[in-house]
């Protein structure tokens, strides 16, 4: 089908071509006043000013949507998420009101070992209908691409059933969608004393089963204090990676404790977090390829201090700004939230905060050939703004539902 859009008030991060954004270049949003989109079979097949539509679409199709007023976006890349989860944890959240830290809920069962504990105990389909409905949320909140860890198991049929429901939602949804293996997240009850017997189960007994069945695209590891350091993420990842999983991975939430510089010595593909950071981890970053994808709203639920964006960017990182969608630390999958408060709490300008919510955030999982931007041959992921005065106006009012509609693939969700 060829769906022609018209009248579009401004059409935001159109590229002829695209590449990673690092410092300067993440405030260049190239914008089109007064366009048009073409979208043939789900991809971009062009797109320009209006005054261009006669010579570059002679033959108007007949399916032409009129957008007048409105602002027309690529659709968010969130790459970060942990979207399959058992049970909401509402509870610690009181707990937290009261006075008691993240690492104290850990220490008494909390946390992570709460939520494996639960996703044990509920069957695949369960989860699977569980996180479609967090799909569908989160596509009407603007995602066309997500990235989905495991991690809730921490038992070998745990991890393998997360990553079949992970799997079936790919085969299932229009979203983009890649897995990553978060074996280890976090030491269950089992290993309390045994890290190494763990680690030879991640290595001996998840993986192959995982690379046997594919059911992986990256690999993670929770590198903090008490959890893994970044020798043993080292291990881990070198094994992952002998089965051709790039590592994502968890760095420098609580403590910088070295988690960096392995992340780079591994050439991982991104390093998340990155609430703790020393000048020397910002310096590392820069000088690498490695992306850091700030969770703005983790630091925000937590009540921790925010990532140093404008440190980050003013240092020639290359960011992407991610959701984190998990029920510890960010129960919420909206990335316009993720956008204004990286504006509002981490200084980040909105120019720089949809790039790296959109053609960074697909960098940052493997897909910027595919998404991100407005480009020919990339997929027709757009989300509709009901008018506004500007583009600041997104991450300025935030909290207002701003979305008129969503199209994946060139179809309304
Ligand atoms: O990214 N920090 C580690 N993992 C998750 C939170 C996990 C949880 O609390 O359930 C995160 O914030
Ligand atoms: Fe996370």
């Amino acid at each position: 089908m060829t769906t022609l859009i018209t009248n579009i008030q401004q059409l935001v991060n159109a590229r002829e071509t695209s590449a990673l954004l690092r410092g300067k270049a993440l405030a260049n949003l190239p914008c089109i006043e007064d366009a048009f989109v073409l979208i043939e079979d789900g991809i971009i097949a062009d797109y320009g000013a209006m005054f261009e539509l006669e010579l570059k679409v002679p033959q108007l199709p007949k399916h032409v949507i009129d957008a007048a007023g409105q602002f027309v976006l690529p659709t968010w890349c969130d790459s970060h998420t942990h979207l399959v989860f058992a049970a909401s944890r509402e509870n610690e959240f009181i707990d937290k009101i009261k006075g008691m830290s993240y690492a104290e809920i850990a220490a008494k069962g909390g946390g992570i070992i709460n939520s494996a504990a639960k996703l044990n105990e509920t069957s695949e389909d369960e989860l699977f209908n569980s996180a479609w409905r967090r799909l569908e949320e989160v596509s009407k909140m603007g995602t066309g691409a997500i990235e989905i860890k495991s991690g809730y198991g921490l038992t070998v049929e745990g991890e393998l059933k997360m990553l079949r429901v992970i799997r079936k939602l790919k085969e299932r949804s229009k979203l983009s969608i890649k897995a990553t293996f978060l074996g280890a997240h976090t030491y269950p009850l089992a290993y309390k004393e045994d890290h190494k017997g763990y680690i030879d189960c991640i290595i001996n007994e998840m993986l192959p089963t995982i690379a046997k069945e594919k059911l992986a695209d990256y690999i993670d590891v929770f590198c903090e204090t008490g959890f893994f350091s970044p020798e043993e993420m080292e291990t881990i990842c070198k094994a992952g990676m002998s089965y051709g999983l790039k590592p994502k991975l968890h760095v420098n939430q609580m403590n910088s404790i070295g988690g960096i510089e392995s992340a780079i010595k591994l050439n991982a593909l991104s390093v998340d977090h990155l609430e703790t950071m020393t000048d020397s981890d910002v310096k590392l970053l820069s000088g690498s390829g490695v992306i850091g994808t700030l969770l703005p709203t983790a630091a925000f639920f937590l009540r921790m201090q925010y990532q140093p964006a404008r440190q980050l960017i003013d240092n020639n990182c290359a960011i992407a700004l991610a959701s984190d969608y998990n029920p510890g630390s960010s129960p919420s999958g909206n990335m316009n939230f993720v956008v204004a408060l990286s504006c509002i709490q981490m200084k980040m300008l909105p120019e720089e905060a949809i790039n790296a919510a959109t053609l960074n955030g697909a960098y940052a999982m493997d897909i910027g050939n595919e998404l991100g931007s407005i480009t020919i041959g990339k997929k027709g992921n757009l989300i509709f703004i009901r008018p506004i005065p500007s583009i600041a106006y997104i991450p300025y009012s935030f909290g207002s539902d701003l979305i008129d509609k969503v199209m994946i693939n060139g179809e309304f969700v």
